[in-house]
């Protein structure tokens, strides 16, 4: 007789199995061989199944990842082993000093075999496997006893439900182990956070500071259905107790928790001796940025169990582990002041000034003493007052930013702050413009007039070589100058009257005011700093209408008749040029000899011998810089490329070219030397 029940268990079985694998290849390996469709399919099978024969659903079951009750609190979970911290290391001379303790400790005199990690910024979790199911997750907690928080943690796809080894799992020669204490690090992506942080903002909510932070308020929401709509990911990297399995390197140990289905980190790596890891170090740091996920370090392990065992524990720490950590982008500091900005258009930028503090990025640690507060809203948002113990941050390039205030740390003393009623700079009226406060004052406003022409001279605009940002605040502090125009009649015994000038340093300005009098026309209205007018806009406008006057005596129709020019734009760029004082700077600048280099002047795409062709720089070229060259190939109508593409028709490699050239090679894209583009230029 068959048995019907029997035999629908089997299927459901079956389907669960498929589904496993299916997630395994999706969310661990990255690599699904089903497509959606076909895996929405089996998933529906299953449910169906299951809710008509509801005694067949276990708590394991793919089907139950999500939709448990929330919790009132979480329950406890008593650690079998403890999850003790790592002890910290901040310099090569720290990580040699741990790997000569290892090796004394040990009576070793050869290089150490060690295991390196990327150290994941998230948070420290175990799962506990028996026979081969999940059963049980938990927070790290104090190290001995965490919180339980199985069910969020079974919203995590990357998490099996069960081992890849199972009994009837037929895609692992392994046997699951009677029980497998695994450890690993929950994190969010940096996508994942950026984006909960914007929807929370256009809710008007809290947003979290990091993606830390971010994983961990998902991690522990006792309602796990908003768990699950937050895409928490992990790498495992280690385990705890474990019954029916044993290991004798670390190493292996990753291997089979990976053969076992579970998620290791594919940056792991084998080192012989410590200089290797050190290396491994670097490496990491300069790919940190590139990184889907947060990581603040490198993890140093020692691969052979045995040694770790020898070594053992000091009070908090194993011997056998160190953190050897990354320059960190975010610090803690007080706030002594907070100032209020002025920048060219006459916004008012909140900054707060701060005892000195070091944060690091790619290139080294520097010390930061102000940050910006971006404007009231955030002021408010984060209530930050004077006085406050802060964490600042600062990625890539951006300028710090006052992530969040440590509430804890306020005395009552702290006083806040309001953005003042008048300029600090000329007392003008303020006034607010949606977000952002505006001095009223405009070109009377020294502040302004100051950053107008740190706008002007700069890199990417007249490019006056050697005029710094002091200098063109004791240029208008001393009512030597009081616009961009009045830089051309500076004369040399005006500068000799001067602080801190002497016949060298004034005979070198003088020079380079007068090399800088033959812009090109993208240049120069860029320099000009008209609001909404950025370098690509500049390269529009010169394109479409040839000469600054044709610009000066377009109307609001005729620019918005331009590809690209939008009413704001269109608008600002028109009452630029319908203020009297601005019409009159331009015309100080023309008397004083300043003229568009015609030469220079970029031909509009389609008419220079170039037209239509695109250009790719990789490594560094001899004889010009990346602008120049680019100013070459627009200035004969060509184009010239970010990143590689069918679309390229030319790669210029110069010296240590990057990964650019090899895409290149692959792609097949024609590959020039300097010489071959200079003569193509030519
Ligand atoms: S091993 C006894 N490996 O860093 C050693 N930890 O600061 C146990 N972490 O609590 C940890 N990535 O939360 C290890 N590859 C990695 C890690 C890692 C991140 C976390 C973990 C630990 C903390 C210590």
């Amino acid at each position: 007789m068959p048995n019907p029940i029997k035999d629908i268990k089997k299927e459901v079985d079956k389907l669960r199995d498929e589904i496993n694998f299916h997630n395994y290849r999706y969310y661990v390996l990255d690599s699904p061989v089903v497509s959606d469709a076909e895996y929405d399919k089996l998933m529906r099978g299953l449910i169906e199944l299951e809710a008509k024969y509801p005694e067949l659903i276990t708590t394991e079951s793919p089907t139950q990842r999500v939709g448990a009750k929330p919790s009132e609190a979480f329950g406890t979970v008593k650690h079998t082993m403890a999850m003790l911290s790592i002890e910290n290391s901040f310099s090569i001379e720290e990580t040699k000093k741990f790997d000569a303790s290892v090796r004394k400790e040990l009576g070793i005199n050869h290089e150490i075999e060690y295991v390196v990690e990327p150290k994941i910024d998230g948070l420290a979790v175990e799962l506990i496997y028996e026979n081969g199911v999940f059963t049980t997750g938990s927070t790290r907690g104090d190290g001995y006893t965490g919180e339980d928080i199985t069910q969020n943690l079974k919203t995590i796809r990357s998490i099996p439900m069960r081992l890849l080894t199972s009994p009837s799992a037929s895609h692992s020669p392994l046997r699951a182990p009677f029980r497998l204490e695994v450890r690993g690090e929950v994190f969010l992506s940096i996508k994942a956070f950026k984006k909960i942080n914007k929807e929370l903002e256009e809710r008007g909510e809290v947003l979290f500071a990091n993606a830390r932070n971010a994983a961990a308020g998902s991690l522990r929401q006792l309602d796990s259905k908003i768990t699950a709509l937050r895409p928490l990911d992990i790498f495992c990297y280690g385990i705890g107790t474990v019954k029916g399995v044993q290991f004798t390197t670390h190493f292996e140990t990753l291997n089979a928790l990976k053969a076992f289905g579970l998620k290791i980190n594919p940056l792991v790596k084998i080192c012989n001796g410590i200089d290797e890891a050190i290396d491994y170090h670097s490496q990491m740091e300069e790919k940190r940025d590139g990184l889907p996920y947060g990581v603040d370090g490198i993890v140093i392990k020692v691969n052979n169990l045995e040694l770790q065992e020898r070594l053992g524990v000091r009070t908090r720490y194993p011997k056998w582990v160190l953190a050897y950590k990354f320059k960190a982008r975010e610090g803690t500091t007080r706030i002594k002041d907070i100032i209020a900005d002025v920048g060219r258009t006459g916004a008012l930028t909140p900054v707060a000034v701060m005892e000195p503090v070091e944060i690091g990025d790619i290139t080294g640690s520097v010390t930061i003493t102000r940050a910006t507060l971006h404007n009231q809203d955030e002021i408010d948002r984060k209530d930050v007052r004077i006085g406050d113990t802060v964490v600042v941050a600062r990625a890539g390039d951006v300028i710090p930013e006052v992530v969040m205030v440590i509430k804890e740390k306020r005395t009552g003393k702290e006083k806040t702050y309001t953005i003042p009623h008048e300029c600090p700079s000329c007392h003008s009226k303020i006034e607010r413009i949606g977000k952002i406060h505006y001095c009223t004052g405009g070109l009377s406003c020294p502040a302004q007039i100051k950053e107008t022409i740190k706008h002007f001279v700069s890199k990417r605009a007249m490019d006056i070589e050697g005029l710094g940002d002091k200098h063109i605040e004791q240029f208008v502090d001393d009512g030597l100058i009081m616009d961009v125009a009045d830089l051309y009649y500076i004369k040399k015994s005006d500068l000799l009257k001067l602080e801190r000038w002497a016949e060298k340093s004034a005979d070198n300005l003088i020079d380079a005011i007068e090399k800088s009098k033959t812009p090109t026309l993208p240049r120069l209205i860029y320099g000009l700093g008209i609001r909404q007018v950025g370098e690509h806009m500049a390269h529009v406008l010169a394109e479409e209408f040839g000469t600054l006057e044709a610009i000066m005596e377009a109307d609001k129709d005729r620019l918005l008749s331009v590809r690209d020019i939008g009413p704001e734009t269109a608008e600002s760029i028109y009452d630029f040029f319908q203020e009297p004082h601005n019409r009159k700077v331009i015309e100080k600048l023309k008397k004083a000899g300043v003229v568009v280099s015609q030469m220079k002047m970029r031909v509009p795409s389609g008419r220079g011998k170039l037209s239509g062709k695109t250009f790719l720089f990789t490594g560094a070229l001899e004889s010009f810089s990346r602008d120049k060259a680019k100013e070459l190939v627009e200035k004969h109508g060509g184009k010239v490329a970010a990143g590689i593409s069918k679309g390229v028709d030319y790669v210029v490699v110069g010296t240590e070219p990057g990964s650019k050239y090899d895409e290149a090679k692959k792609k097949g894209l024609k590959i020039i030397t300097e010489e071959e583009f200079k003569k193509i230029v030519d």
